[in-house]
């Protein structure tokens, strides 16, 4: 069972020309609503690919329309809901601008996600076949607390370091370091962890070994087109291309690369095909507008497909 503790948000999205700057303001024609929040990202990505019934979701939404709607979807996608609790905060609403290449720019109002609590999961759903999935728009403390009682019972941890909270202190991030198996960061993610760490380095793949190194862990870092690098606690670089595409949106692209790595680890495969999975998925997922509109279905995975 892979199991998701995380952020739900309703993503409120408009297609602008040029993503404006700080003082500026754009015209979009219209908007579209989708469903979004790294954490339900990872949870559609993830049962796309390991099918209904394999994913569970944690964390809180409102007592509004947005919720319902949130946790109705993630129903539909196979995902199971029941440990998601409706409290008296709004649901987490995220502004997206996606640009005429395709990148994207997000402000996320947090709502409800901030009140989500490690209290909510009950200890008997982490087993030494539980994969657990994190990221960074819960509150920290309460996503470590999560970690450690899947730890304690053998699971293993996959933790996304997404969003890089101003705030994280060298404590916060050795907390992390020390509960995790696979630590999944972008570039600028990398770099920044590791310099939090007291040792700047300019490279990601610098950054990514030596994150390996500090928490004993596979430190995987996507890249977008260039793939994905996996840096190992024993000093072993891995890389994986990207298939070639021209995005239309790239908003959950790092979700559902999360979301499909973690469904391979669910599956034990190895770590390269891991990497595939997820450089694959994640390219796919970014042919329609929209953070769930493309994940692929397994079906659609050829790195998976092409071994039967
Ligand atoms: O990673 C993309 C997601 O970040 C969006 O769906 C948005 O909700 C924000 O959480």
């Amino acid at each position: 069972m892979i199991v998701i503790f995380g952020s739900l948000n309703i993503d409120l999205v408009a297609r602008v020309p040029v993503i404006p700057g700080p003082g500026r303001t754009v015209l979009a024609p219209s908007y579209e609503t989708h469903f979004g929040g790294k954490g339900a990202n990872q949870a559609v990505a993830a049962a796309r690919l390991a099918g209904p019934g394999n994913v569970r979701m944690a964390g809180r939404v409102g007592h509004d329309g947005f919720g319902e709607d949130a946790i109705g979807n993630l129903a539909a996608n196979g995902v199971e809901t029941g440990l998601i609790v409706r409290g008296s905060e709004p649901t987490g609403c995220a502004f997206i601008t996606v640009d005429a290449s395709g990148e994207n720019a997000i402000t996320v109002a947090s709502g409800a996600n901030l009140a989500a609590t490690a209290a909510d999961l009950p200890s008997a759903i982490f087993r030494a076949d539980t994969v657990l999935v994190l990221q960074m728009e819960v509150p920290f403390e309460q996503s470590l607390r999560a970690a450690r009682l899947a730890k304690s019972a053998g699971a293993q941890i996959v933790w996304n370091l997404a969003p890089v909270p101003a705030a994280m202190s060298v404590t916060m991030l050795r907390d992390l370091l020390d509960v995790t198996g696979f630590l999944i960061v972008n570039e600028h993610e990398a770099i920044d962890a590791a310099a939090r760490l007291g040792t700047p380095e300019t490279s990601f793949e610098a950054a990514a070994a030596l994150l390996a190194k500090a928490g004993r862990l596979t430190c995987v870092v996507t890249a977008g087109a260039q793939g994905a690098y996996a840096a190992t606690a024993d000093g072993r670089l891995l890389h994986v291309s990207a298939p070639t595409i021209t995005p239309v949106d790239t908003t959950g692209a790092g979700d559902t690369f999360v979301g499909a790595f973690a469904c391979m680890l669910g599956e034990q495969a190895p770590l390269q095909l891991a990497l595939e999975v997820g450089c694959e998925a994640a390219a796919l997922s970014c042919l329609r507008i929209g953070a769930q509109a493309a994940m692929p279905v397994r079906s659609a995975v050829t790195a998976l497909t092409d071994r039967r």
